[in-house]
């Protein structure tokens, strides 16, 4: 009976429930629902708010008329109107635009222009093809230092415009390289705040002023215009104008450039590549069939958990799934492999596959007609101030071993070129010893010492001279870990030695460099008291859940406000150096002959024309050895 009245359920519970007064759109406090859309970040949902008056979404007619009253989309078609958009500009100084391809508006899209917050001035790009005499005045004021530009996405506007044969403030000689490039709304508000997923125009524009900018495009740019005052007004306030200014601003169209250039891949390279994989991946697949006594699947988790634990008996302690299946995840695997040699062959057999699968086979997919490679570099995509590489990303193919470096040579150069690159030199370490002021570490780069080196010794027991490259790449993983604190179980397993000895590597290298030890702790302290850490030049990352309740959430905020400076310092000064270089090229007039292709953290890659290799060798490496005084080389 107790059973049974567990089990019923109650009914007559005493609530006071009415069905018409329960529908939530009668009842919806679409402010407060607004407000707390934007609180949790759910934009998606934030803009559809007035759907929720019965209203359609928005439909074409509706669009162009738009929602916001307070802009006005002004048509600029004729040749006096063109005139008058002109001399306003130049009067002005300074205008915000922004170019559109809606397909909704069923046109080739329009530029458009906005000197104050209430009109925007579109022209539409048809203008550009006709033979009014046109471009040349637009082209102009783009074209002119004097004049400032603001605009949402600098980077991927200057490559619009280029398209069109408009290079903004690139034109002229004497490094005035990217001088009219003033404001870039989407860069400010990820220096202000680093760790949004995206920063679209709406989405930053509620941010900013709590209300939905019109769906219609063409008034993005005198939304753009207005966010300018308030955004600088925050980068004073948080000392990041110099960021802004010096470096993210200037760096956009040297972005642009980049990927206008693109990277020469060498198709039949990769193909060979491809088919040498094929073979080896074959090769394991037989040996493992070999060991299996049978042919199967080693893909399919199912199929070789039935080989490993019911054919072969294998008996190590594995974790199940959550279907209740034995784990053949790559780290449980490696439990197994004292017990059998099938394991290794498993496990290098997946690492070929996933070589193949996510760097190899798509490769040849995404080259484009020309033979070059174009990826796309994120400004705006890291936490640290980094820059990242997307579709493909060209920063992390796994180039240290073998057959990553065989993948590397598929990326060529122009007939009469060269690929050069250049690479820093413990790059990381030098801004460790210069901001934690560590004695020994920076005497020791002083003395023209090689840290990585000397930690392999250390580690394996040699004399310096007896590091091999390897040695020292293991070394660098203990370095790179300890500094931005892997703990000892990594530190361990990263360099491949006892827990011991990782311990013992440990409490030596923080006595012998006290200077990092203290660095590290002052950031730790430093992101508890201020829940913000910033590199030499100001740029932030803000830790908001330096407070939270989980201890390994903590954990991890300290541990990334620890790296930040470093990896944010050196990223500053790769953008410095970068936006130094593309300017000496631009002055000279060399556009053509030298032209950087790709940065990968602390290296730059350029394609040189045979004959200029060696003099802008050295014009490149002293730039990048002198962006910045530091107080170790
Ligand atoms: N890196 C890392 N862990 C590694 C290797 C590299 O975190 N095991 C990261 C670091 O951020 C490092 C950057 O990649 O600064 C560039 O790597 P690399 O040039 O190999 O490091 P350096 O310290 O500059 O060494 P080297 O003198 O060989 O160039
Ligand atoms: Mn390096």
């Amino acid at each position: 009976l107790f059973s049974k009245k567990l089990a019923t359920i109650i009914r007559d519970v005493p609530i006071e429930f009415d069905i018409q007064n329960a529908d939530w759109r009668t009842n919806m406090k679409k402010e407060e629902l607004g407000k707390m859309l934007q609180d949790l970040g759910i934009y998606s949902l934030l803009k559809r708010i007035s759907e929720l008056d019965g209203e359609p979404a928005m439909t074409q007619a509706s669009l162009m008329e738009g929602t916001d009253e307070r802009v006005k989309v002004v048509p600029v078609g004729s040749l006096k109107q063109v005139k008058d958009l002109v001399r306003d500009i130049v009067s002005q100084k300074y205008f915000a635009f922004d170019i559109t391809f809606d397909p909704d508006l069923k046109g080739p899209g329009h530029l458009a222009f906005a000197l104050d917050d209430k009109t925007a001035r579109a022209l539409p790009w048809s203008l550009f093809e006709s033979d009014k005499g046109v471009p040349e005045e637009i082209k102009a004021v783009f074209e002119n230092v004097k004049i400032k530009k603001a605009g949402h996405d600098l980077k991927d506007l200057f490559k619009n415009l280029s398209r069109k044969g408009v290079h903004p403030a690139l034109a002229g000689k004497g490094g005035v390289h990217a001088g009219g490039l003033d404001f870039d709304t989407k860069i400010a508000a990820y220096l202000v705040n680093s760790d949004l997923k995206d920063y679209d125009l709406d989405r930053v524009y509620f941010a900013e002023f709590g209300r939905n900018i019109d769906p219609n495009p063409l008034k993005r740019a005198a939304y753009v215009n207005e966010l300018r005052k308030p955004q600088r007004e925050k980068m004073r306030s948080l000392d990041l104008l110099w960021v802004f200014e010096k470096i993210e601003v200037p760096l956009a169209p040297v972005l642009a450039e980049m990927e206008i250039s693109g990277v020469k891949i060498d198709k039949k390279a990769i193909k060979k590549l491809s088919d040498s994989i094929y073979k080896e991946i074959s090769k394991f697949e037989k040996k493992i069939y070999k060991h299996a006594g049978m042919e199967f699947n080693i893909n399919s988790p199912q199929q070789l958990s039935t080989v490993l634990f019911e054919k072969l008996q294998l008996k190590g302690k594995v974790k199940k799934t959550g279907k209740g299946a034995i784990s053949t995840a790559a780290s449980e695997l490696e439990k197994l492999a004292d017990e059998h040699p099938v394991i290794d062959l498993i496990l290098r057999y997946r690492e070929l596959q996933k070589l193949s699968t996510t760097y190899i086979e798509p490769f040849p997919a995404l080259v484009q007609k020309d033979g070059r490679l174009r990826t796309t570099l994120n400004q705006t995509g890291t936490t640290t101030g980094r820059l990242s590489s997307q579709n493909p990303n060209l920063q992390n193919i796994p180039i240290r071993t073998e057959l990553g470096q065989e993948f590397r040579k598929a990326f060529v150069a122009d007939k009469g070129h060269s690929l050069v690159s250049f690479d820093y030199s413990q790059l990381e370490l030098r801004i460790a010893a210069h901001i934690s002021g560590d004695k020994k570490m920076s005497e020791a780069f002083k003395r023209g010492e090689d840290i990585h080196t000397r930690t392999a010794a250390e580690i394996f027991g040699v004399p310096a001279e007896k590091v091999t490259p390897n040695m020292r790449r293991e070394a660098k993983v203990f370095n790179f870990g300890l500094l931005y604190g892997m703990g000892i179980l990594g530190l361990q397993r990263a360099a491949k030695i006892t827990r011991e000895q990782a311990r013992e590597f440990t409490d030596r290298y923080m006595a012998e460099f006290s200077g990092v030890a203290r660095y590290m702790q002052a950031m730790r302290d430093a992101v508890h008291n201020d829940r913000y850490v910033k590199t030499i030049f100001g740029r932030r990352r803000q830790f908001r859940e330096i407070d939270s309740q989980v201890m390994e959430v903590v954990r991890q905020a300290e541990r990334m406000a620890i790296n930040m400076p470093i990896q944010g310092t050196a990223a500053d000064l790769l953008k410095l150096a970068m936006i130094k270089i593309s300017g000496l090229i631009h002055e000279e007039g060399k556009e053509n002959e030298v032209r950087m292709l790709l940065q990968v953290h602390d290296e730059l890659l350029f394609e040189v024309k045979d004959g200029l290799v060696k003099e802008w060798g050295a014009k490149v490496k002293e730039i990048m050895e002198n962006i910045w005084k530091l107080n170790v080389p």
